[in-house]
C-alpha cells in the first residue's frame, strides 16, 4: 500500500467504540466503570460524533443541557437510568433535581467544543438551529461559575472539589486534600472492580473525595456556606483558563446568534481574568500554579494544568516562550506523549490516575495551545505521539507515557473521539492544496 493510503488511524473501530457506548442519544464514557453522562467527556465525544453524524452530535449537547439546574449549573454527572454499578451514585450526591445528578460542575469547555462544531458544520442550517437554544443556556452556566465561584470578583474562580478539575487524583491536589477529613462511614468502591488498584485512587482520598460530597448535601448547596466554609477551595489554572477560553467562544458565539442578555457580565469577567491570571505565574516553575485559597499557598506541582493557559490565550509572549521550552523537555523526558505530571516529579507514576499518564484531550487542547503561539512543530510532535498511543495500544482511557500501554477503561469515548476529530486527517503540508482536507486540518488545528 502507498504510504499516503495508510489509514493514520482506525476510523472504523473508533466509530463502532462510540456507537457501542450510545445510550439512546448520550455516550457514556466507557461501558461498566463510567455508565452515565459525565459533561466533559460529552463536550470531547461530541466533536467525535460530528465526524460521521452530526444529527448525533447535536443531540449528546441537548441531553447534557437538559440536566442544566436552575441556577445554571452544569453537573459533572447526569445520572440516567439505574446507578447500581456506581458508586457515588445519585443517593449519596443527593442534590433531588429532575435529572438526577452529581452536585459539582466540571471544566466548562462546552462553548468552546461547540463551536468547533459550528465551524466545521457541513450541514449549516441544522447546526444552527440546534446550537440557537442552546446559546442563552450557556451564557447561564458561564454566569454561575462567575457568580458562585468568584463572589468577591476576583477574576479567579474556586473549585470545591478535586473531581471538579476532571484531574482527580492530580497530585496538586494532594496538600489541599490532605486538610479534609475523611468520611466516617463504610462504603463499597465499584471503580477496583473495573481496573486495577495500582491504576486507581487511594482509600484515604476517596474517604476525603466523599467528605466533600457530603459537607455539601449537609449545608443544603448553599452557595455561600460552601464559599466561606468548605474545607477544599482551591483556584484551579486548568478550570481557569478553559472556563476562559469557552467564555471567549462564547462571546463569539452571542455575537453570531444576537444574544445579548448575560454577555455583559461575562465580558467583565474576561477581563478580570486576563488581569488576575499574571498572579498565578510562577518565574521559577515557567508555567502557572493553582493555588490553595483556604492556606494561601501555591501547589507548586507541575502537571498539564498548569501550561493550559496557552489554549486561552492567556500567557505573555514571554510566558509562552517559557512554556514552550518547558513542553519540549517534558516531551523529551517521556517515551511518548506529555505525561499529566511531569516525569521528573517525585510525585510523577506513570500508571496512576491523572498522576503521570497522558490523557489525549488535554494533549489536544495543548497541541491547539501551541499551534496558536507560534510552535506547530510542538503541536505535530503531540499529534504524531497521540497517534502512536492509540496505534499501539488502543482506546484506552489514558496511557503509560513510558511503556506506551494502555490504561484504566478500554473502549474509551473520549479517546475515539479524539482519535476521530484530531488524528484522522494528515499533517497540513505546504504543498496541500486540495481545499477539502485543508478545511479539515485548519479546523482540527485551530
Ligand atoms: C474520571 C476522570 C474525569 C472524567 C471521568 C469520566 O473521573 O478523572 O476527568 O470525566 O472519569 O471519564
Amino acid at each position: 500500500m502507498n504510504p499516503a493510503d495508510t489509514p493514520l488511524i482506525d476510523v472504523a473501530a473508533a466509530r463502532a467504540i462510540l456507537e457501542a457506548n450510545d445510550r439512546d442519544g448520550h455516550t457514556v464514557p466507557t461501558d461498566g466503570l463510567y455508565p452515565f453522562q459525565w459533561s466533559w467527556d460529552s463536550a470531547i465525544t461530541a466533536l467525535g460524533w460530528q465526524t460521521f453524524d452530526e444529527d448525533r452530535a447535536w443531540r449528546e449537547a441537548e441531553i447534557m443541557f437538559a440536566g442544566q439546574w436552575d441556577n445554571g449549573m452544569l453537573p459533572h454527572i447526569l445520572f440516567h437510568g439505574n446507578a447500581e454499578s456506581y458508586f457515588p451514585g445519585p443517593d449519596v450526591w443527593g442534590s433531588g433535581t429532575r435529572i438526577p445528578s452529581s452536585a459539582i460542575s466540571q471544566p466548562a469547555i462546552w462553548a468552546t467544543t461547540l463551536r468547533m462544531m459550528l465551524d466545521r458544520a457541513s450541514d449549516r442550517e441544522l447546526a444552527e438551529s440546534r446550537l440557537g437554544p442552546l446559546v442563552p443556556k450557556l451564557v447561564d452556566y458561564h454566569r454561575w461559575w462567575y457568580r458562585e465561584r468568584d463572589p468577591e470578583g476576583t477574576g479567579l474562580i474556586v473549585s470545591y472539589h478535586p473531581w471538579e478539575s476532571g484531574m482527580d487524583n492530580s497530585p496538586a491536589w494532594d496538600k489541599p486534600l490532605a486538610a479534609v477529613p475523611e468520611v466516617d462511614w463504610s462504603y463499597e468502591r465499584r471503580d477496583l472492580g473495573h481496573v486495577d488498584s495500582d491504576q486507581r485512587p487511594h482509600k484515604p482520598e476517596y474517604d476525603r473525595y466523599l467528605y466533600l460530597v457530603d459537607f455539601y448535601k449537609r449545608h443544603g448547596f448553599d452557595s455561600q456556606v460552601i464559599y466561606d466554609e468548605c474545607p477544599y477551595r482551591v483556584i484551579d489554572v486548568a478550570l481557569v483558563a478553559l472556563l476562559h477560553r469557552a467564555s471567549m467562544d462564547l462571546i463569539e458565539l452571542c455575537r453570531q446568534f444576537g444574544v445579548s442578555d448575560g454577555l455583559e457580565d461575562i465580558e467583565a469577567a474576561v477581563n478580570r481574568t486576563r488581569t488576575a491570571i499574571g498572579s498565578l505565574w510562577s518565574e521559577e516553575h515557567a508555567c502557572f500554579l493553582s493555588q490553595d485559597t483556604k492556606t494561601n499557598t501555591a501547589l507548586d506541582v507541575i502537571t498539564t494544568a498548569t501550561i493550559l493557559p496557552l489554549f486561552a490565550d492567556l500567557a505573555t509572549d514571554e510566558q509562552a516562550r517559557r512554556m514552550h521550552d518547558l513542553i519540549g523537555e517534558w516531551l523529551d523526558a517521556s517515551t511518548v506523549g506529555l505525561a499529566s505530571t511531569h516525569p521528573a516529579s517525585p510525585l510523577f507514576e506513570a500508571k496512576r490516575y491523572w498522576r503521570g499518564p497522558i490523557w489525549l484531550h488535554i494533549n489536544w487542547m495543548l497541541a491547539l495551545g501551541a499551534a496558536a503561539t507560534g510552535r506547530p512543530d510542538l503541536s505535530e510532535r503531540l499529534r504524531d505521539d497521540a497517534r502512536r498511543c492509540v496505534n499501539e495500544a488502543g482506546f484506552f482511557e489514558y496511557f503509560d507515557p513510558v511503556a506506551v500501554a494502555g490504561c484504566g477503561g478500554d473502549r474509551f469515548s473520549w479517546t475515539a473521539a479524539v482519535a476521530l476529530y484530531w488524528l484522522a486527517t494528515p499533517c497540513r503540508r505546504p504543498s496541500d492544496t486540495s481545499s477539502d482536507s485543508s478545511r479539515l486540518i485548519d479546523d482540527s488545528q485551530r
